[in-house]
């Protein structure tokens, strides 16, 4: 694959870096990308759930970097990378410490789970689009934790895909996406969870769960209590939600089924006017053998593992649209369902 960020819409901006400088860093060679970091670059890096975007999360210059690379709306705010609890305090006002945060993080870190809770007034705006508040979570991925290490602060870190675009879970959906628009991307295998941090707003009684990810909406309540979701239709909670995420280049279609009697009904209706679909679908729903398809697997920690990797396989093949089989909403089911809600131009029930 070659460099080819300065062939993108955004040649201004990638040619402000040196494509040349875009190398594949291995685990043991990450002290050019903390250095960089230290500089004030961005650099991308594997997290447990998928990869991110990071900056240098207390210098402002640095994080409105990664809003440049990405293409992302500034009114977004980002979520900082630490270690654990005692960095949590101080990027929040330590008296406001809640009970709920403090229970959360206490069982899910580090993991993949995001708190917000009251921002601290040293946190730049930039990170936060001038919200109170900021969003925090401590990842258990070796390099990602390597790399916070060697820099001392938090890292400020977007998922690691042009803004709109699937997240990425694997090197090669990084590459795809940023070569020749950051100094490094650091390789750190596939993602073990494969869809973002679960986020919990937690200056609400109860917590609001604001996106569901990669802790389950049942193992949050089972630490809180009650939790409550963001009204549909009111004011945008989570600033990204009111965004169209995780798009494919191909319309993504999504089908609200899991066997192969529905996939075959809404070929016969609602899909009938397609040729060729790429199929993306639970273990054992049989495709037309001509059509390209990917396994979502036999269950929900599975289906979340490869949404995303599939969702960029099957973008690459000659269909004319990708549909998307999926219907449960336990467990990470919750989250898939979610992703797929954003990413689809059309639903079939
Ligand atoms: O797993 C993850 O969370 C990945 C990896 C890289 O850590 N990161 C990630 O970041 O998914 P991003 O920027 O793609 O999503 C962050 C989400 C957005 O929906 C954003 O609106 C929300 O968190 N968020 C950030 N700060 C917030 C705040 N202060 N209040 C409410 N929502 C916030
Ligand atoms: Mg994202």
């Amino acid at each position: 694959m070659g460099v080819d960020g300065s062939t993108t819409a955004n040649a201004i901006r990638a040619r402000k870096v040196d494509p040349v400088k875009t190398i594949r860093l291995t685990p043991e060679e990450l002290a050019p990308a903390i250095q960089a970091l230290l500089k004030g670059e961005v650099v991308a890096f594997p997290t447990e759930t998928v990869y991110g975007l990071g900056a240098h999360g207390l210098r402002a210059d640095a994080v409105a970097r990664i809003f440049a690379v990405k293409g992302r709306p500034a009114d977004n705010p980002l979520i900082l990378h630490v270690l654990d609890q005692k960095a949590l305090r101080r990027l929040t006002v330590d008296d406001e410490m809640d009970p709920a945060a403090i229970a959360l993080t206490e069982a899910f870190w580090p993991g993949p789970l995001t708190v917000v809770v009251p921002a601290a007034p040293t946190i730049p705006r930039e990170v936060t689009a001038g919200l109170p508040t900021v969003a925090v979570r401590a990842p258990s991925h070796p390099v990602a934790r390597a790399l916070i290490a060697g820099v001392g602060v938090p890292i400020a870190a977007p998922s690691a895909n042009l803004s709109g675009r699937p997240s990425p879970t694997t090197f090669a959906a990084v590459w795809e996406d940023l070569a020749g628009r950051v100094p490094y991307i650091i390789d750190g295998g596939r993602c073990a969870v494969g869809v973002e941090s679960t986020v919990v707003d937690c200056t609400t009684r109860p917590v609001t769960i604001l996106r569901p990810g990669g802790i389950s909406v049942e193992m949050v309540a089972s630490v809180v209590g009650e939790v409550q979701y963001p009204h549909p239709g009111g004011p945008a909670r989570a600033p990204g939600m009111k965004y169209r995420h995780y798009a494919p280049k191909k319309e993504l279609i999504w089908v609200v089924g899991s066997e192969t009697r529905d996939l075959v009904r809404a070929r016969g209706a609602e899909l009938s006017s397609y040729r060729t679909l790429a199929v993306i679908a639970p273990h054992g729903v049989v495709a037309p053998p001509e059509w390209p398809s990917a396994s979502l697997g036999a269950d929900e920690v599975s289906a979340a593992h490869e949404l995303f990797s599939a969702i960029r396989r099957m973008d690459q093949t000659d269909a004319e649209a990708i549909v998307v089989m999926w219907s449960s909403l336990k467990g990470l089911g919750q989250a898939v369902a979610n992703r797929l809600e954003k990413a689809a131009s059309m639903k079939v029930e």
